[in-house]
């Protein structure tokens, strides 16, 4: 399977494709999408950017809830975000949300690595249909850079 990750680019245009249903399917539908996800945060928890995300269990568990309801309907799943993004764009609203904390690059990297490791762990899904959602990921993660490490920032617009 390869997973892999391109550097971000300052300004550059970012593409990208949301996942395709077929891998919502086959993770086994909104619960199999809440287990990779909670998977994924436990490990956030254990990661070099843990210190972004709150230290309260609850309120740590609230973005747990949060971000599984994204990804359901990200993937093509049942609304469930709605209401959070305010009416706006789901990949938009995201980019906004992360404008508020500064991420660097080597942020993203430690993200889509702890994504990578709850991936590897998957079992039974088509490895195409992983590289499907992680190419997604890989793809629009560039856009949540928006601190650079000679100090500029940039907000990237879709
Ligand atoms: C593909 C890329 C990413 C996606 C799709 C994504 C998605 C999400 C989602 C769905 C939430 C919960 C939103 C809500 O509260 O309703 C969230 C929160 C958050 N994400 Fe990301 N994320 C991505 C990349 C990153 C990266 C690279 C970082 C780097 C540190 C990051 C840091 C955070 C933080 C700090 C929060 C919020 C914590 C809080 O509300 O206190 N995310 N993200």
């Amino acid at each position: 399977m390869s997973l892999d990750i391109t550097a971000v680019e300052k300004g550059k245009p970012v593409e990208f494709k949301n996942p395709d249903l077929a891998f919502y399917e086959a993770v086994g539908g909104e619960e199999g999408m809440r287990q990779l996800m909670y998977n994924f945060y436990d490990k956030i928890y254990e990661s070099d950017i843990a210190h972004f995300f709150p230290q309260d269990e609850d309120e740590f568990n609230e973005i747990k809830v949060k971000n599984t309801k994204f990804f359901i309907q990200i993937c093509g799943g049942p609304k469930v975000y709605e209401d959070e993004a305010k009416g706006m764009d789901l990949n938009e609203y995201m980019v906004r949300l992360h404008d508020d904390f500064s991420i660097y690059e080597k942020s993203r990297i430690e993200w889509l690595g702890t994504m990578r490791e709850a991936l590897e762990e998957l079992e039974g899904v088509d490895k195409t249909l992983v590289e499907d959602f992680w190419s997604y990921l890989e793809n629009f993660s560039k856009l949540t850079v928006n601190t650079f490490s000679d100090g500029s920032t940039y907000y990237a617009n879709l």
